[in-house]
């Protein structure tokens, strides 16, 4: 980060902070994004500078745990940009058709809703018994509320018309039970399913796999922190294997750019090249 004017170092020395006390490194997220959520908890907080939120970080927890929540963004839906899941069907599970056993890891899953709609294509396709889908967030409290798999009702109606626009041919709703105003998943799409809790800034490879998803995360995240999260990413893939980023992402300016084969540049699925 450059420092422009005070806000900018105060900014530094709070991720500074964070970083030191809680482990949690968003010293290299986009700083857009960061200053954005900092100033918006500092309103909220009724502090009056950066400074007084440092020490209300270093000395209150619940204060940190609120602003760690702040700069992750768990925003998600089922199904969510469905020409993304329609070309996944078409040009991704072929790939893994081909494979005895399947591993796929979604990085940044949020509260669940990207999982569990790969459980159901996997579902379809008769994959998914032969599949492990590893899923982790850095978030506890978003993993938390994937495990448990419920999610409002009102929501079913998007998540049902963004399942039918990807190509899905059966009754949403087989997918889930309503009680009261939420919608629980079943059981039958959960027990395949890893969730882990993983940092993709200080945490290593995740496990060998032939799938990854990592979607609407990178977005957030410097360039050089870009580069080194795709070579995680690079180092997890099996040969052949295949990576998928957000609408927004992309290899452009990745080192390894050239280590990938396009599959679908407008829905950013590329597959990587034998070594
Ligand atoms: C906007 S959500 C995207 C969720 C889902 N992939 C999707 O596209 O709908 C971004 C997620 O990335 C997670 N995230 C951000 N930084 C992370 C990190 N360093 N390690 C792991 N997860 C991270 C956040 O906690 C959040 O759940």
């Amino acid at each position: 980060m450059e420092y422009k004017d005070t806000s900018d170092i105060e900014i530094s020395l709070l991720l500074d902070a964070v970083y030191k006390k809680y482990g949690y490194d968003f010293r290299q997220y986009s700083e857009a994004h960061i200053r954005r959520r900092i100033m918006n908890r500092l309103t909220l907080s009724g502090l009056g500078s950066i400074s007084q939120m440092q020490d209300f970080v270093l000395h209150d927890k619940s204060f940190a745990s609120l602003l760690i929540q702040d700069l992750s963004i768990t925003v998600t839906e089922m199904f969510r940009d469905p020409d993304f899941y329609k070309a996944l069907r078409e040009k991704v599970i072929p790939v893994l058709k081909t494979y005895p056993f399947i591993k796929i890891w979604h990085a940044g899953c949020s509260t669940g809703e990207e999982a569990y709609s790969m459980a159901i294509i996997l579902r379809e396709e008769g994959l998914y018994e032969r599949t492990t889908i590893y899923a982790t967030d850095f978030n506890q409290q978003a993993l938390n509320k994937a495990k448990e798999g419920i999610f409002p009702a009102g929501l079913m109606k998007e998540y049902t018309l963004n399942y039918q626009l990807s190509g899905g041919k059966e009754s949403f709703a087989g997918y889930y039970t309503s009680s009261y105003d939420m919608a629980i998943i079943n059981q039958a799409l959960k027990k395949n399913i890893v969730w882990a809790n993983h940092n993709l800034v200080t945490d290593s490879v995740f496990a060998e796999v032939h799938l990854v998803l990592c979607r609407n995360v990178l977005i957030y995240f410097e360039r050089s922190l870009q580069n080194k999260v795709q070579k995680l990413f690079y180092d997890s893939l099996t040969n052949g294997g295949v990576l998928c980023l957000g609408s927004k992402e992309s290899l452009r300016f990745s080192d390894l750019q050239g280590e990938y084969a396009v599959l679908d540049q407008k829905r950013r699925i590329f597959k990587k090249k034998y070594e």
